[in-house]
């Protein structure tokens, strides 16, 4: 049912933990199986140079958190916003049809430690794409850059 990389990042997860002097903390929680992922970010010159979870939930959560984490360290804060669900699911060679929305849950939570990391120093959602005119939709702006194109 779980490939051998799901059962390695449940087995062994890692980052486990959390980060004191975190730059951005976001949890969240599906409300059906009622699992919650609490994500912790340390960021340094727009990198992301440290993750850790904290999962309370199913094995997929733990392993998708768990994958989460690895994909986003090193990264930039645009390109860890970039990292979907299907990314994560892909480096774990997969997730049954069921067990999908656990890796949903990953993107959120790194979303949301973002978002407050944005928060904390006064950045809005915008300001974080410096430069960016909306082009390729990734920022949600899509809309915005076709009005203002008339494209
Ligand atoms: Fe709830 Fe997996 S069953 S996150």
């Amino acid at each position: 049912m779980y490939s051998e990389k799901v059962m390695d990042h449940f087995m062994n997860p890692r980052n486990v933990g959390e980060i004191e002097d975190a730059d951005g903390v976001g949890q969240v929680g599906n409300a059906k199986c009622g699992d919650i992922m609490k994500m912790y970010l340390k960021i340094e010159d727009g990198v992301i140079v440290d993750a850790k979870f904290k999962t309370f939930g199913c094995g997929a959560a733990v392993a998708t958190s768990s994958m989460a984490t690895e994909l986003i360290k090193g990264k930039t804060i645009k390109e860890a916003e970039m990292i979907t669900n299907k990314a994560v699911m892909e480096a774990l060679d997969g997730l049954p049809p069921a067990k999908v929305h656990c890796s949903v849950l990953a993107e959120e939570a790194i979303a949301a430690a973002l978002q407050d990391y944005r928060a904390r120093h006064g950045l809005d959602s915008d300001s974080t794409y410096e430069g960016c005119s909306g082009c390729c939709g990734g920022c949600g702006r899509l809309d915005q850059h076709d009005e203002n194109n008339g494209e």
